[in-house]
């Protein structure tokens, strides 16, 4: 890593070690009680309260689980301006039961794409943050064309409503959470080289603080038309106009001609049956998916109990696991629709066998030591669960911390920097310590690779197990050892969630571990078994719904975040 880019490292993690979202240092020292909410028709989880209000509002109004993703989403882009919005994208795996009873499983992709001009010249002679921060950063938002599309199609509600209580918490505000105020206080320079990120997140020059009220009347008028026009109300027009003109100000490349030309992919799911699971998750361009499957194949081919491991094993077995599918990650994944990727084969138990041949019960193997990694809690998780078999998971970004740090005058809309998210520069890793290769080398119109992992598991025919998480490269980790506590350890979805977790990546070469994760005699054996270890801030903010064995719900708010569930 060259010095610009480790100092650059540096001032981030300084910003997530700090929280980048209201984070207690401990990740169950907060009471978990208010982090859980049961019900018997219906259980929503969001990383906000007004995000799972939304929610409600539409399913105790009539709507069914879509209308609830449409309107929270579009809710949580307003109160969470640091992890989601219109400048973003997101993916979406929906599990609806047809009227013949049988269950139709989808994958979504509103992911922001490379613009026209993006080529794999764009950011070698640019600074060196420039995948990151500011206009060249910002790739085509995919989040409105998405939203729209899903709700067009599996809605129940006029659009109209769906934007309701998004306008109404623009238009009258809300106020300031801990989060959002230490998001400001954190991205501080960044938002202040944007005047109007500066005057909506930096009042009168200082950090948002707690209990402020926030509103954004210029992103409710914004809001307010794309409900009236639809999608042309973001992709063509005014809005559209104002947020190519800002870019070009700003030197970047993205024009309405990107804008115009935006379209939502819908995926094949990617499906896998697992020890009587049958499992619904995000096909490539997400590494979610993949890397979750082959996971699972590689804990198969190392033929262990997990449940009956010492902590240290376990976590040996794990982390294991984790750097060869990550090595995988680099090695392999990128856009479907630019690059092959040997998808059978990764997937394979076969693979799986070979990869985890080299595997010792008692000792870690040796590989080069890599980048530093970051994690964080911007982006969001939408999680929505119905007594009626139905489950949504949709997961949500603008990528780090207000995304490119500029917010589009007079539209209220906070561009994403989305671009950081392919291999800008060869051989160097991106803002979450991830290297890759060809395959997410940055091209026109291409999207690049993600790790957000919406989730759906089924098991005797309905929706079981709902989740998702924020937290860049420590998203699949994240989401997999919940549903690894769930279904191996036989944890309650509480408990599931708020237990500390780990996290290896392959580079660095180490496994992370939170406070609480891996006692100390635990960390003598590991480290006897070659690992190195890394105590890190707390990973992710896994929002998740549960169908129990009675049939009733829950749904659950990581205590490591902002959100609150729902149910009734
Ligand atoms: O798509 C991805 O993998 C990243 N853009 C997600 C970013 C994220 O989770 C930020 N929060 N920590």
């Amino acid at each position: 890593m060259t010095a610009s880019r480790r100092a650059l490292a540096l001032l981030l993690l300084l910003f997530s070690v700090s929280g980048c979202a209201g984070r207690s240092a401990h990740p169950v020292e907060k009471a978990p009680v208010s982090f859980v909410a049961r019900g018997r028709s219906a259980v929503v989880a969001t990383a906000h309260p007004a995000a799972t209000a939304a929610a409600l509002e539409m399913l105790q109004f009539g709507g069914n689980l879509v209308d609830a993703l449409a309107a929270s989403s579009l809710a949580v882009g307003v109160v969470r301006p640091q992890s989601t919005g219109l400048g973003g994208g997101g993916f979406a795996v929906l599990v609806l039961r047809g009227a013949d009873g049988e269950l139709d499983a989808r994958a979504f992709d509103f992911r922001e794409r490379a613009p026209r001009k993006a080529t794999r010249e764009l950011y070698r002679r640019a600074p060196r943050d420039a995948s990151l921060f500011g206009a060249l950063a910002v790739a085509t938002p995919g989040l409105v064309a998405g939203i729209l599309e899903i709700h067009q199609r599996f809605g129940r509600l006029p659009r109209q409503r769906v934007f309701e209580p998004a306008i109404r918490l623009a238009e009258e505000g809300f106020a300031v959470y801990p989060g959002l105020a230490r998001a400001s206080a954190r991205m501080r320079s960044l938002l202040e080289r944007h005047p109007e990120s500066r005057r909506l997140f930096l009042p009168g020059g200082e950090p948002l603080r707690e209990g402020q009220r926030l509103r954004q009347p210029e992103l409710a008028a914004t809001l307010r038309r794309i409900a009236a026009e639809g999608a042309d109300g973001f992709y063509r027009g005014p809005v559209a106009r104002a947020i190519a003109e800002e870019v070009r100000r700003l030197g970047g490349v993205l024009d309405e001609k990107d804008l115009r030309a935006y379209r939502v992919v819908e995926r094949p799911v990617l499906r896998r049956a697992w020890r009587g699971f049958e499992i619904f998750a995000m096909p490539p361009p997400s590494a979610g998916g993949v890397l979750w499957f082959e996971m699972l194949a590689m804990l198969d081919a190392a033929g262990l109990d997990v449940s009956r491991l010492s902590v240290a094993r376990r976590a040996h077995l794990l982390a294991e696991v984790m750097r060869r599918a990550y090595e995988d990650r680099a090695r392999y994944l990128g856009d479907p629709d630019f690059v092959d990727i040997p998808l059978e084969r990764l997937l394979s138990a076969d693979y799986a066998a070979s990869r985890m041949s080299s595997f010792r019960p008692d000792r870690a193997t040796p590989a080069p030591v890599g980048a530093a990694s970051l994690g964080g809690v911007n982006t969001t998780h939408i999680s929505i669960l119905d007594a009626e078999g139905n489950a949504v998971a949709a997961t949500e970004t603008i990528n780090y911390a207000f995304g490119s740090g500029i917010t589009v005058p007079g539209t209220g809309v906070v561009l994403n920097n989305e671009m950081d998210d392919f291999v800008t520069r060869p051989g160097e890793p991106n803002v979450y310590g991830l290297l890759g290769s060809e395959a997410n080398a940055v091209a026109p119109g291409k999207t690049p690779l993600s790790s957000m992992s919406p989730t759906v598991v089924c098991r005797d025919g309905s929706p079981f197990l709902v989740l998702g998480s924020p937290g860049g490269s420590r998203i699949v980790t994240a989401t997999l050892e919940t549903f690894l506590n769930v279904v191996l350890l036989r944890m309650g979805l509480p408990e599931a969630v708020a237990a500390p977790r780990i996290h290896h990546q392959a580079f660095p070469n180490r496994i992370f571990y939170e406070a609480g994760a891996l006692p100390a005699d635990a960390r003598a054996e590991l480290e006897r078994m070659g690992h190195e270890l890394e105590e890190t801030e707390p990973m992710g903010d896994v929002q998740a719904a549960m169908r129990e064995a009675d049939g009733s719900l829950v749904a659950v708010s990581d205590p490591r975040g902002d959100g609150r569930p729902g149910g009734f």
